[in-house]
C-alpha cells in the first residue's frame, strides 16, 4: 500500500470520534504513514506517538514538542507490537490505526489502551479488490471483524462496514470503540 502524502487529509472517520480522546491524552498512531492523524491530535493538543518502518513521512515532525516517533517493524517478534517496547510510559487515551491490517497485533492494541481509551480503526475490506489494492485476503477485513476483534474486551461506540467513493471508492470497515464500562459521552 503506497504511503499517502504528509498533507493528505485526516480520515473523516477519525476526525468524527478524535474528541472522544481525554483532553491532553496521549495517542498513538500505529503506521502512522505521512502522519496525517499525528497531525489531527498534535493540532488537538494530545502527545502523540507515531509508529511505523518507514518514519520517511514525518520527518519533519521529528523533534517537535510532544511528539515521539518509533522507527519499529509491526508484523516481526510474537506481536511486533507492545507499550513497553515504546519509549513512552503508560498506555493511551487514544489509538488510531488507519489502512493498515496485521491480525495478530490486535490483543496487543487493545491492550494498549488505558482506561476510558478510544480506539479509532479503518482500513479496507473484503471486497475492495474490485477497485484495486489492497485486494490480498491478509490486508482485507472480514465482515464483522472489527466487531470481533473488540467483543467482550471494548464497547463499541460505533461501527460501519461497506463501499465509500470519497476520498476513493473502496470498501472499508470502521470502527470507534472504548476500554472500560463508564458510559460514553456521546
Ligand atoms: C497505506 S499506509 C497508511 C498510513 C497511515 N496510517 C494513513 O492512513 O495515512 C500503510 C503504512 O503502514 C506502514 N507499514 C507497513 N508494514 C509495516 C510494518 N511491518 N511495520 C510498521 N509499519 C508498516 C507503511 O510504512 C505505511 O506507512
Amino acid at each position: 500500500m503506497p504511503t499517502p502524502h504528509p498533507l493528505s487529509p485526516p480520515s473523516s472517520w477519525v476526525e468524527r470520534f478524535a474528541p472522544l480522546v481525554r483532553a491532553g491524552g496521549r495517542v498513538l498512531d500505529l503506521a502512522c504513514g505521512g502522519g496525517r492523524h499525528l497531525r489531527l491530535f498534535q493540532r488537538r493538543g494530545h502527545p502523540v506517538v507515531g509508529l511505523d518502518c518507514d518514519l520517511g513521512g514525518v520527518a519533519d515532525l521529528d523533534g517537535g514538542a510532544d511528539i515521539t516517533l518509533v522507527q519499529a517493524d509491526l508484523e516481526s517478534g510474537d506481536s511486533g507490537f507492545s507499550p513497553e517496547s515504546l519509549p513512552v510510559d503508560g498506555r493511551f487515551a487514544g489509538i488510531v490505526v488507519t489502512n493498515y491490517l496485521h491480525r495478530p497485533l490486535f490483543p496487543a492494541i487493545l491492550a494498549a489502551l488505558e482506561p476510558g481509551g478510544v480506539l479509532i480503526y479503518e482500513t479496507f475490506a473484503d471486497g475492495n479488490a474490485r477497485f484495486g489494492r489492497p485486494s490480498s485476503p491478509d490486508f482485507l477485513l472480514r465482515r464483522g471483524e472489527l466487531l470481533e476483534a473488540v467483543r467482550g474486551t471494548l464497547q463499541v461506540v460505533a461501527f460501519e462496514q461497506g463501499e465509500i467513493s470519497v476520498p476513493k471508492p473502496a470498501v472499508v470497515q470502521r470502527i470507534c470503540a472504548v476500554a472500560g464500562d463508564d458510559p460514553l459521552p456521546l
